[in-house]
């Protein structure tokens, strides 16, 4: 598997972005609302995958609670696989717990479904498919 992203959280998008794109260099690819997950994300291009930077959209968003009171925090590894349904059947069948059973809609298009932290020693990892 690739790496399809890295997500940061950021509390302050635009400061992040200042950072990532005008001092780092990175190139903004997309950016938009992931209103069922309370964010919006903006994808920065490295190489053939992403950084994808994070903002919770209100204090209600799951990721605010996880940022805390930190100006930013590594949230997922996400891993791009070829037929995700294929994949979380696998995972399944071998006893890994679940936080997506099935696929649902992620930013720029992609289907994602996250692995449950408790099976993966607390890190949190997103299969990825990209329909691009
Ligand atoms: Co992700």
């Amino acid at each position: 598997m690739e790496i399809d992203h890295v997500a940061i959280v950021v509390k302050d998008l635009d400061a992040a972005l200042r950072l990532y794109t005008q001092t780092l260099g990175f190139k903004q690819v997309y950016r938009e609302i992931v209103a069922d997950q309370g964010v919006e994300a903006v994808g920065l291009e490295a190489g053939g995958s992403f950084v994808e930077l994070l903002r919770p959209l209100d204090e209600a968003s799951p990721i605010a609670a996880f940022l805390g009171d930190a100006a930013t925090k590594l949230h997922h590894t996400a891993y791009r696989v070829a037929d995700i349904e294929a994949t979380l059947a696998e995972l399944k069948a071998k006893g890994v717990r679940l936080i997506d059973e099935h696929a649902r809609r992620g930013a720029h298009g992609n289907l994602i479904a996250f692995l449950h932290p408790k099976a993966t020693d607390g890190v949190l990892i997103e299969l990825c498919q990209p329909i691009r």
